[in-house]
């Protein structure tokens, strides 16, 4: 049953990450005014629930012998490419992490943040946006057996 539970959470984390990152990108594109930077920040909370419910799952499915088990995974090239993607994903999201901390600072002290690079941060969400969308491919291929190492 736990498995069960656990699975759910996982699939749940992308229903609620891939909007979440779709409006980031859009709130970024549209005006950055106080509205723009609340609706902006509200689905930057949202990603960032999604990442911790993907990683807290997704690491207790694999290693947690929720599944097939630690040897399956680790056995798996597609498991890896699946974490590379992720990790991709990570490193991308470095720089908008760090500057929506700052705008949410400088929102809060009554000033208003430089937006200028909106546009750029736009592009890195539509990225990662699409690096979602391929891991869940990935995921399902790894799930079949795919890419397992034999002999
Ligand atoms: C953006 C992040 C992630 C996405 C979109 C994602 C997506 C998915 C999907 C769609 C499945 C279901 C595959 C299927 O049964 O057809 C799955 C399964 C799984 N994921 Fe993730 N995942 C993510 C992050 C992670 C992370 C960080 C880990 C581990 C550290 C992980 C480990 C697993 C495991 C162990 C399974 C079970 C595979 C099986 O049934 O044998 N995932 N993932």
């Amino acid at each position: 049953m736990l498995s069960a539970i656990v699975s759910a959470l996982h699939v749940l984390a992308l229903a609620v990450g891939l909007p979440a990152v779709y409006l980031r990108g859009r709130a970024l594109k549209g005006q950055l005014d106080r509205d723009g930077l609340q609706r902006l920040f509200a689905a930057d909370n949202v990603w960032g629930v999604a990442a911790a419910l993907w990683i807290a799952t997704g690491l207790w499915r694999a290693f947690g012998g929720l599944e097939k088990g630690t040897a399956f995974y680790l056995a798996s090239s597609l498991f890896w490419t699946k974490m590379a993607l992720f990790l991709a994903i990570l490193i991308l999201e470095t720089w908008p992490m760090l500057t929506f901390i700052r705008w949410r600072r400088i929102l809060a002290s009554g000033r208003v943040p430089d937006t200028s690079r909106a546009r750029a941060l736009y592009l890195f969400s539509h990225i990662e946006m699409a690096l979602v969308v391929a891991m869940v491919f990935v995921a399902a291929f790894m799930a079949r057996g795919f890419g397992l190492r034999t002999g």
